[in-house]
């Protein structure tokens, strides 16, 4: 077999960009690990940025988001039973959409099997040869049978544990992290949301955010010990968390109901560098994770995608290797900032056990000067709605 863009990986940052490639009549082959249900069965992130939004309608896929996405102006942020709003449009000019990752992937997996693309699902052992080489290929096994893919570039969309960084020599990688002493718990529930807008709520007993996915599914996360299971938190325990840390005339009036997913992620922040080794690149949470709390994710791995999107063409059609040359530059130019922010985002608003008193009066402070201060509301809603790529 041969393909001009293998993509490692069916995430939405590998699906986006056959999605693109393919309306520039260059052609890929993407190979999954596991199946389409199993990939749609993962509850994640929630927010777009204007960045993914555009992305989606120049792909062509827009259509179902267009006309069930929700459009987000502002968000609250709470502390207790003190709240304020964060105005993103009177900032910024723009506002985020609310639409599931879920459904995302989904209208991607449309797109692909309506365009006839190629997805190979449940592939096992792939391998990435050559990739310093003009002739790069990768190996794999579907069904027990080994196959073989020539290429011209591989994308490696595979994700935090996938194979594609590792391909990258230790000699030339060089990773930065950071793990957070906790993690989020996060139920969906057919309920209706207890606001119009997200709230992001910091309190003594730890941070908790109410999101939604539409008018009657609610998305409720809360920090918890990185200790914790799922199965130790009975949808009761839960409800009744999230009430306390949330602002009580919040609380008064939350609906709750059964529990229809419920999982807990760890935090991190990680960073790889460089993005590109030869014809490998690296996009998404392959080379980058955020902790949660800015949002960041999914709309970080958007604007990875923006970029190989270009170089690829213009490599491909124009022979010309400026973009691709300066993917890995301009990728993580972009990445840092959202690092920042999300860093950012997560130590004002958690609570850490190392904690003393003197940090505590410092987050307090910080978020006090946040809710009296237009710059510093300006800073955050420039960062929420997305730097500009
Ligand atoms: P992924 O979505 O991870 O996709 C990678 C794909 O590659 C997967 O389908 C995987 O099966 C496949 N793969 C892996 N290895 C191989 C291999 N060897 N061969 C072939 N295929 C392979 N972001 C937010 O903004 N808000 C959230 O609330 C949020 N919650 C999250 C919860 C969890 C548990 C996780 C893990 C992430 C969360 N994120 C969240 C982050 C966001 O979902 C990701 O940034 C986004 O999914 C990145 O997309 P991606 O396509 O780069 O990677
Ligand atoms: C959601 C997740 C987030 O991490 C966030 O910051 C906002 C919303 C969500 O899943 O809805």
């Amino acid at each position: 077999m041969r393909t001009q863009v293998l993509i490692i990986g069916g995430g939405p940052s590998g699906l986006l960009l056959a999605q693109l490639l393919d309306r520039k009549g260059i052609d890929t082959i993407v190979l999954e690990r596991k199946t389409r249900s199993y990939v749609l069965g993962r509850i994640r992130a929630g927010i777009l940025e204007q960045g993914m939004v555009k992305l989606m309608r120049k792909a062509g896929v827009s259509e179902r988001m267009d006309r069930e996405s929700y459009v987000h102006d502002g968000t609250v942020i709470a502390c207790g039973d003190e709240q304020f709003r964060i105005d993103f449009t009177k900032h910024t000019g723009t506002p985020v959409v609310v639409y599931g990752q879920t459904e995302l992937t989904c209208d991607l997996y449309d797109a692909r099997e309506a365009a006839d693309g190629e997805i190979i699902y449940e592939v096992e052992h792939v391998e990435i040869n050559d990739a310093k080489s003009d002739r790069p290929y990768v190996t794999f096994q579907k069904d027990g049978i080994a196959q073989r893919i020539d290429c011209d570039y591989v994308a490696g969309c595979d994700g935090f544990h996938g194979v594609s960084r590792q391909t990258i020599p230790l000699t030339v990688r060089k990773e930065y992290e950071k793990v957070y002493p906790f993690g989020w718990l996060g139920i969906l529930s057919e309920t209706p949301p207890v606001h119009h807008e997200l709230i992001y709520s910091s309190s003594e007993r730890g941070f908790a955010l109410c999101s939604m996915r539409n008018d009657n599914l609610s998305r409720y996360y809360i920090q918890c010990s990185l200790s914790d299971r799922p199965d130790d938190w009975s949808d009761q325990l839960f409800w009744d968390e999230l009430k306390r840390r949330i602002p009580s005339d919040y609380a008064d009036k939350l609906v709750t109901g059964p529990s229809i997913e419920k999982s807990i992620a760890p935090l991190r922040s990680f960073v790889t560098e460089p993005m590109r080794w030869g014809r490998l690149f690296l996009c998404g949470d392959a080379a980058h994770i955020v902790p949660p709390t800015g949002a960041k994710g999914l709309n970080t791995a958007a604007s990875d995608i923006h970029y190989l999107y270009h170089g690829l063409v213009q490599a491909i059609h124009d022979n010309n290797n400026e973009g691709i040359d300066r993917y890995s530059e301009r990728a993580l130019a972009r990445v840092w900032k959202a690092e920042r922010f999300s860093w950012w985002m997560t130590s004002l608003l958690h609570r850490f056990p190392e904690q003393n008193a003197f940090d505590l009066k410092m987050q307090s402070a910080e978020l006090a000067f946040l809710q009296s201060n237009n710059e510093a509301q300006s800073a955050l809603a420039q960062n929420y709605v997305g730097l500009p790529y």
